[in-house]
């Protein structure tokens, strides 16, 4: 989904985006854009957290700075982000001729403005830009500064947006639709709520995780770099527990979050397995207050254990279960990772999500409606879910 396929007989690698990390990185962003000549932004937000936690101050301080002006704002832009809020924001950005876009947020900001740098260019609805031939070529140029870690969208080129009327939660990755700069400043996420805080970690560990379903045993580099990512997530998330306003704690989940998704980690993996978010996109299409991390955690050992035992992934998991948790078998590993979920108060059931087994075969449908991964049929879809209730 968001990683280069192949193998290590042939892969591309490809990231261009310019990652300024640490604190006060956002008084960079209006130079970072003035210096590429853009004058006038739109600027993307989500509710109250970026007026709190000083994100939109320092953005607007730094653009004022280097005479950047704010065209017009998209503000409200909610998690698991609707087509609806990014029809706006096209409609906003062609009457102010916004030059660029400055998305102050999490994944749900960000993929936001990725929909709207290519429907502001799109001659038709934006909903349907990923069906485009030739993708649209045009775009406005994304800048970002990141208040939550999760999915990597601040330095990949992937978007998932939602149509809550038609029930569907799609992913696009557009060649070219990488944001240009990317600020990461761990402080502003010390305020964090700790379920949103668990969210993140959860999320950047299942990235990991299902590009590590690609592969075949061969590629040691990339396991190896893969179980330092998942040790590192799992030991911030404990640290994080005792110690919410840690920067360096925060610092690191940053980064790996970041790594996680950005293309390193699942290099040479084959694409990966996706099946997890696939059937959680599926969740949050139903009810958009699921939260992403909180309906992974719940599917991703239900997954793991089809895999290993439908696809042949036992010995992969038996090594992630043995190098993340220093314990043997996947099974073991599967309950490391219930124990750690529960520890940290996150839902470890479908029924805790406000799901009921009669809404399975429905799940299963709307996940084959986008694309079931390894040829899975929907009762294979519908397996996997039963597992997790
Ligand atoms: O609306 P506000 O007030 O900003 O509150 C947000 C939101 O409610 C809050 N928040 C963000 N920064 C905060 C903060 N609260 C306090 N302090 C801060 N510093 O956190 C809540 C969740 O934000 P959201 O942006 O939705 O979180 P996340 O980054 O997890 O994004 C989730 C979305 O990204 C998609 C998911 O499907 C979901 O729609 N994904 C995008 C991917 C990509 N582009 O590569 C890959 C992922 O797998 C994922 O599918
Ligand atoms: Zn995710």
């Amino acid at each position: 989904m968001f990683a280069p396929n192949g193998s290590l007989t042939g892969s591309i690698f490809y990231n261009p985006v310019k990652l300024i990390f640490g604190k006060d990185s956002t008084s960079k962003i209006g130079e970072e854009i003035a210096s590429r000549g853009f004058k006038r932004v739109i600027i993307t937000m989500g509710g109250a957290s970026a007026l709190k936690n000083g994100s939109y101050q320092q953005s607007i301080d730094s653009l004022k700075a280097n005479n950047v002006e704010v065209v017009a704002e998209l503000r409200d832009i909610r998690a698991n982000p609707e087509v609806n809020k990014v029809r706006e924001g096209v409609k906003l950005a062609r009457e102010n001729q916004a030059e660029a876009i400055l998305a102050i947020g999490g994944g749900s900001v960000i993929d936001s403005s990725k929909a709207l740098s290519l429907g502001a260019f799109f001659d038709g609805d934006v909903w349907d830009v990923p069906r485009a031939t030739p993708p649209v070529s045009k775009r406005l140029p994304i800048f970002t500064v990141l208040t939550i870690s999760a999915t990597a969208s601040e330095m990949n080129n992937g978007y998932v947006l939602q149509d809550d009327e038609k029930q569907l939660k799609v992913a696009y990755m557009h060649p070219d639709n990488f944001p240009t700069v990317s600020c990461i400043d761990p402080s502003f996420q010390t305020g964090l709520p700790w379920f949103q805080t668990v969210n993140g970690v959860v999320d950047a560990m299942v990235h990991t995780l299902e590009l590590y379903a690609g592969a075949d045993g061969s590629e040691e580099t990339a396991l190896q770099l893969d179980e330092g990512l998942l040790r590192s997530l799992v030991n911030c998330g404990h640290g994080l527990q005792k110690d919410p306003e840690n920067y360096n704690l925060r610092a690191n989940v940053a980064w790996a979050a970041t790594l996680a998704l950005n293309g390193y980690s699942g290099f040479s993996l084959r694409g990966g397995s996706w099946l997890v978010h696939m059937i959680e996109h599926a969740l949050s299409a139903i009810d958009p207050a699921v939260a992403h991390g909180a309906g992974l955690g719940v599917l991703m050992p239900a997954v793991i254990e089809y895999l290993a035992t439908k696809i042949g992934k036992k010995e992969v998991y038996d090594r992630w279960a043995k190098n993340v948790y220093g314990v043997d078998g996947y099974k073991a590993g599967m309950e490391a990772w219930v124990k750690d979920l529960k520890t940290w108060g996150h839902p470890t059931t479908m029924g805790e999500l406000g799901f009921k087994k009669e809404q399975i075969p429905h799940i299963a449908k709307l996940v084959c409606d986008v694309g079931c991964p390894h040829g899975f049929t929907p009762e294979d879809v519908a397996a996997v879910i039963e597992l997790a209730f």
